[in-house]
């Protein structure tokens, strides 16, 4: 397997000694203005309940979790590496019950149905296997009104990035809002994190 093969599917799915030491940093130093963006839009406060897919090092559901009074984060993410890294990170919020870490691939759930307040992902987007789907079971387990915010880097600054195309599927801003608006979604809106140049793009988007 080539270096960028390897690293595409640590990006997917983090494992072993280079998924708990090596990725966390790529992560936490790579991904940190996008996260915070998707923070920001997604508002957390009060009693919300949110739901986190992909969680990576916890870092977002620790900043959300800060947030609530008595709301709670949900986190699910596929990896046990990624998983390990989070609990430690969230050790606080995990004992006074703020958040809750499940280990799992959200495509194979089955929350109930009108949920959460709020749900949201970073880079997570590109490794869905049906995008169509996965936003539908979204859809599903938003309350009425609730939100999704989808982070994410677009195509434009991603396919000149040394990734398997095998592993990683992109994004224009515009694909997203399509995507978004077939599956039932409205007030579909795209916010370009740090202006238009950098790429990285949340849309929000209300059930
Ligand atoms: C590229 S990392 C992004 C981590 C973090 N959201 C960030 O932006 O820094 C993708 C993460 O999503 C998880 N993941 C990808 N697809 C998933 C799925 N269908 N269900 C649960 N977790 C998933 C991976 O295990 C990995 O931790």
């Amino acid at each position: 397997m080539s270096l960028k093969e390897y690293f595409s599917h640590q990006a997917r799915r983090p494992s072993g000694i280079f998924g708990r030491f090596f990725m966390p940093r790529v992560f936490d130093k790579g991904n940190s203005a996008l996260n915070q963006s998707m923070v920001e839009l997604v508002g957390a406060g009060g009693s919300d309940r949110i739901l986190e897919i992909g969680f990576g090092t916890g870092t977002v559901l620790r900043d959300m979790a800060d947030a609530l009074t008595d709301g709670t984060v949900e986190g699910i993410d596929f990896s046990d590496t990624m998983v390990g890294v989070a609990k430690k990170k969230n050790k606080h919020h995990i004992m006074d019950g703020k958040v809750k870490l499940t280990q799992g691939n959200f495509d194979e759930m089955s929350y109930p149905s009108d949920t959460f307040n709020a749900v949201c992902s970073a880079n997570t987007l590109y490794f869905w296997p049906d995008p169509e789907a996965t936003s539908a079971r979204i859809l599903n387990v938003l309350k009425p009104g609730g939100a999704l915010v989808l982070a994410f880097v677009g195509k434009g600054k991603m396919k000149d990035m040394p990734l398997s195309k095998g592993v990683f599927s992109l994004f224009f801003p515009e694909d997203v809002h399509a995507l978004l608006k077939n599956a039932g979604f409205s007030s579909v809106e795209t916010h370009p994190v740090n202006g238009q140049d950098s790429a990285l793009y949340c849309v929000k988007a209300r059930k």
